[in-house]
Order: C-alpha cells, then structure tokens, then sequence
C-alpha cells in the first residue's frame, strides 16, 4: 500500500531546548500530508459547505468551531486533525481490534475492509467517519462520543467538512491534540 507513513508515532514536537526566541513562530508541525485532489472535487466541496452549517448547529454544543462553541471537548479542529493522523496507521489499528476485540471485528468486518482497502487516505477517513458519525464505537469500545441523531446526507456533508478541517489545521499550523 502506498500511504505514507506517520514518523514514529509522536506528534513531531521539536524539542528544541529554548524558549527564549521571542514572537512565537507558528506551531508547525511535520506531517506527511496525504495526496490532496480529493479536496477539489465537487460534490465534495458541496458536501463540506452544507457540512459547515450542519456543524455549527449540531457538533458546537461539545466542540468549538471557529473559535466559538462550548469547551467540554476538544475543538473540532483538533479532533478532526488527530483523526486524518490515525488514518495513516489505521492497518495497524485493525490487527490490534481483531485480536483484542474479535466481536466488535467480525461485526464491522466489511466497514474495517472497505476502510483499509481504500488507498486514498482522505476517502478512507470519509468511510470511516461514515462509520463513527452513525455509530462513535463502532471500532472502540472505548468510544467517548455520545451517539449524535442524523441523516444520511447530514453525516455525508459533516463528514467532507471534518476531513477539510483535518487537512486545513495542518496547513494552517494548528496546535495538533496530543495522542
Ligand atoms: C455531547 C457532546 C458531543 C457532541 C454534540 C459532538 N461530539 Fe464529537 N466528540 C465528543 C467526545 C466526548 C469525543 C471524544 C474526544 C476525544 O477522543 O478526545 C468526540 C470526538 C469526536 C471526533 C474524533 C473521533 C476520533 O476518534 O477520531 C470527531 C471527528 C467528532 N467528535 C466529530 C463530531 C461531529 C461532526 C459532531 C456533530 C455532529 C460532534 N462530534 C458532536 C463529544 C461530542
């Protein structure tokens, strides 16, 4: 498979030593951004607008967008950045769920399958945020998210508008969630 890899795991902070350089330079932040032309299709664009307005109505009551909206949860910026990382080492993941929760694996196999053998990164963080908005612990038990109530088309454009946001954060240099 062709992704690329995530390095080594920790969120590429620069551990470099002094904090004395004055105006803080961005938090930038190495990440080895996945092929992109998903993001100028069409139907995509229009799915992650309508996803925006959706958002800002129904995901704003736990995760802030935009700088406004409540605080119990990370924003929705940082979540949606940690989840493209995921992505990269989703293969990994699978092998780890099918040994230490075989059910939950065999029940989604099909999900987890279509997920893995997609090799466009950014459509395979679609699937499985297909998979998560209609059910948070469909791949961990541990899931914190309580369900969300939407439609079909709902969870289509939310799920164009978190994979821009992801994508963005990183451009913008965004302040990723720690693992
Ligand atoms: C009732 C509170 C609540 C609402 C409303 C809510 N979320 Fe969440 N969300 C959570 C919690 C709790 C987590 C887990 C946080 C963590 O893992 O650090 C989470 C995590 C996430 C993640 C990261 C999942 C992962 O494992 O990568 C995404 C993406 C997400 N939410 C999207 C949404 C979207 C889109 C909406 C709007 C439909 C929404 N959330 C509404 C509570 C909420």
């Amino acid at each position: 498979m062709s992704r690329p890899q995530a390095n080594g795991g920790d969120s590429g902070q620069n551990k470099s030593s002094s904090n004395e350089q004055e105006p803080q330079q961005p938090n930038t932040i190495e990440f080895p951004m996945p092929d992109l032309s998903y993001l100028s299709d069409e139907v995509f664009q229009r799915n992650a607008k309508m996803g925006r307005l959706v958002a800002k109505k129904r995901c704003i009551l736990c995760h802030k967008i935009e700088g406004r909206g409540a605080i119990l949860q990370p924003p929705l910026v940082q979540v949606s950045m940690r989840r493209l990382k995921r992505m990269l080492d989703y293969d990994q993941y699978l092998t780890q769920l099918e040994t230490e929760d075989p059910d939950r694996f065999t029940a989604g196999k099909k999900t987890f399958e279509a997920i893995r053998d997609e090799a466009d990164v950014l459509k395979s963080m679609r699937l499985w945020l297909k998979g998560y908005l209609r059910q948070p612990t469909f791949d961990n038990s541990q899931a914190k998210m309580p369900l969300q109530v939407l439609t079909p088309a709902e969870i289509e454009q939310l799920a164009s508008y978190v994979i821009q946001l992801g994508v963005e954060g990183y451009q913008k240099g965004e302040t990723p969630l720690e693992d």
